[in-house]
């Protein structure tokens, strides 16, 4: 099967009340873990690459590495950029191969967002590519850029039918009080339900992607500071939260230091356990195998997609 764009899948997703799970990736075990979880559980899959990932990997390479995982797995998989922030880096991955590209305009004012929103979906739309746009802005780190709870906000319902009608765009990532990274509540988790109930009354049968999704498992936050590590008081978004979101208006929901943390955490114990392993293949395997285990939970538990493909 070759590579998808997302409409199908959220429309599917819409309509069944779950969500399909975005995952990041930068690496070829990344990519197996998560399509070979996906393979398991019978799960449409959206793999995504953000402009960092793209620089560390080189785009020949991570497009390619996809393209094998469909060899080896029969589903819809969709390919997409994360947080794209110009319309000559969405341009170049939607020539490159991608079927699915965010442009992130959120941090542009509302007109400027607009324009350059509606440029890349005029591009991408002959090409039959998904455009995902933002409106609102997430706390947290993206590509090495802070963002200060300060300077983090709130979607404004008020705006959203304007946006989705003059840019055209498939989906819209909107602000309800997740945020990037591993520490994502310093007291109790709180999300904008209100917020996401009115944005879903005001676009009906729309798709809503929701950003900063991880819910930063304490098992491996736990072992990662067993381990050397000093995470202290990294906390993420309780499952049920995202379960309940994924019931409403989000199709979409992006999930990346979960696999960070699982990763990180298996290799720290591998190397503190055998300190005189120096085969990558020894270390990288119980990593893979860690991200396998966490994405099948997120698609059963928490997307609840399994079989959905
Ligand atoms: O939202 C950002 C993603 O977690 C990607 O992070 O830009 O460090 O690859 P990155
Ligand atoms: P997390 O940092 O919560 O995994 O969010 C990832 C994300 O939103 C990628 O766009
Ligand atoms: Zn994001």
């Amino acid at each position: 099967m070759p590579l998808v764009n997302t409409r199908e899948m959220f429309k599917k997703a819409y309509a069944g009340g779950y969500a399909i799970g975005a995952f990041n990736v930068n690496n070829m075990e990344i990519i197996q873990g998560i399509t070979e979880a996906a393979k398991e559980e019978n799960a449409p899959l959206i793999i995504q690459v953000s402009a960092g990932a793209r620089k560390y990997a080189n785009h020949t390479y991570l497009v390619k590495l996809v393209e094998a995982a469909l060899i080896e797995i029969n589903l819809p998989i969709a390919l997409h950029l994360d947080h794209g922030d110009s319309f000559e880096l969405c341009k170049s991955c939607i020539d490159g191969g991608f079927t699915s590209v965010m442009i992130d305009g959120s941090h542009l004012s509302f007109e400027e967002n607009i324009a350059l929103t509606r440029r890349v979906v005029e591009y991408a739309k002959d090409k039959n590519v998904t455009v995902e746009g933002e409106l609102g802005r997430l706390a947290g780190i993206e590509d090495d850029i802070k963002v200060t709870d300060e300077d983090a906000t709130y979607t404004h319902p008020d705006e959203v039918e304007e946006f989705v009608e003059r840019t055209g765009v498939d989906s819209l990532a909107i602000a309800i009080g997740t945020s990037h990274g591993a520490y994502k509540f310093k007291g109790e988790a709180k999300l904008r339900f209100d917020i996401l109930e009115e944005i879903g009354k005001r676009l009906p049968n729309y798709p809503i992607v929701l950003h900063g999704a991880s819910s930063v498992i304490p098992a491996y936050v736990e072992k990662i500071n067993q381990y050397g590590g000093t995470l202290g008081n990294a906390k993420g978004v309780p499952e049920e939260m995202l379960r309940k979101a994924a019931q409403m208006s989000v199709c979409k929901i992006n999930i990346d230091s979960d696999l960070r943390l699982a990763m990180t955490a298996e290799i720290r114990e591998a190397l503190a356990k055998d300190t005189s392993n120096f085969d990558p293949r020894k270390y990288l395997s119980p990593a893979r195998a860690a991200i396998k285990e966490v994405v099948k939970h997120k698609l059963v538990h928490v997307l609840v997609c399994n079989g959905k493909a």
